[in-house]
């Protein structure tokens, strides 16, 4: 199957970089927001990213206009109706992923691969909800997409071999290196990463050390490029307990217990560097 035209839902630190990579591949792709600003701020990021690209000579000003002439925007996820290939990346919550999935179900043509950029959820239950389930997929890219080599393909128990095979192809072609993974809670990157990350905030809560101190421990004593509380506040700390939270009930093992002081933060909005504060305040 020939993937000609693509749709990112949600225009966040992950939708934005998606649609980044696709548009550099040369691959038309509409990125799709339920709020305008949202969207613009997606946009301008990734025109913010490309000319510094062009200004370290990482690319040509022509590739640059290459790439913005295959990326649009759009708040109505209507415009999907001429896509290939539609890749979700909203908030981690099956509730409002299993909408996006059945609404995409009866806009999108029949051929259409539906897939799902989340970090922990079952495919095979986003897959169900739909009327389509052997097309339906994880497409697990990790952050900053346009700088991680690494796309996590996540085959739901109902996904077939054609739909695996055009995502792995896709996958080549942006240049990132697939690796494929069965449909288990946290699949296999956030499996191991995550319980460290929760790890190390429970370092921080039972005063073993302070989170600069704790980051400094993984960066200089274990060649992190980030320490991992940096990370939770990059990735979003609202993210990482979602993920926790699948980790847990999945698995109904105790040792994945979200740490109480990560739900503290959660609640009291302090989800990282994109609301302003964290662990570290950004800003
Ligand atoms: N978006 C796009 N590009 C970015 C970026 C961003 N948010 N942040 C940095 N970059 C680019 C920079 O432009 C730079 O490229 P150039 O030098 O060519 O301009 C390059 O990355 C290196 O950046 P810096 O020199 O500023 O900083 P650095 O060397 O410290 O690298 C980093 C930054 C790549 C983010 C590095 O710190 C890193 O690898 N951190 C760990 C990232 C990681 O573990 N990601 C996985 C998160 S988990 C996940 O994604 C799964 C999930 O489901 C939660
Ligand atoms: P984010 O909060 O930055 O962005 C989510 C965006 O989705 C927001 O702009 C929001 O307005 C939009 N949105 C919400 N509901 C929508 C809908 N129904 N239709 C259209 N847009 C909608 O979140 P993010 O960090 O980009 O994460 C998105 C997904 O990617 C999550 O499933 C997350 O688990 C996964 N993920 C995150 C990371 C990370 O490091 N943050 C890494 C890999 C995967």
């Amino acid at each position: 199957m020939t993937i000609n035209n693509v749709m990112v839902i949600g225009a966040g630190q992950m939708g934005a970089g998606i649609a980044q990579v696709f548009a550099r591949a040369g691959v038309d792709v509409k990125l799709n927001d339920l709020k305008q600003e949202a969207l613009d701020k997606g946009l301008a990021g990734i025109e913010k990213r490309l000319a510094r690209a062009v200004e370290k000579g990482r690319m040509t000003s022509e590739e640059q206009d290459t790439a913005f002439h295959h990326l649009s925007g759009t708040t109505n996820i209507e415009d999907a109706a001429d896509c290939d290939l539609v890749i979700e990346a909203v908030v981690e919550n099956m509730e409002v992923k299993t909408k996006v999935f059945q609404q995409l179900d009866g806009i999108t043509p029949e051929h259409t691969i539906l897939a799902s950029n989340t970090s922990s959820l079952p495919i095979t239950e986003i897959a169900a909800a739909t009327k389509r389930p052997s097309q339906v997929i994880g497409m697990h890219f990790m952050n900053p997409v346009p700088v991680m080599k690494l796309v996590e393909i996540i085959r739901a128990i109902q996904t077939s071999a054609e739909t695996f095979e055009a995502i792995k192809d896709m996958t080549n072609r942006l240049e990132k290196t697939p690796v494929e993974v069965n449909d288990f809670p946290g699949f296999v990157s956030n499996r191991i990463l995550m319980p460290m990350i929760n790890e190390a905030i429970y370092t921080v809560y039972e005063g073993v050390a302070s989170p600069e101190d704790v980051d400094t421990v993984m960066k200089l004593g274990m060649n992190h490029p980030m320490g991992p509380l940096a990370l939770a506040d990059f990735i979003g700390l609202d993210t990482c307990l979602y993920i926790m939270e699948v980790l847990y009930d999945g698995f109904g093992d105790s040792k994945y217990r979200p740490c109480p002081l990560l739900r503290k933060y959660v609640k009291a909005g302090w989800l990282g560097k994109k609301s302003g504060r964290g662990f570290y305040t950004y800003e």
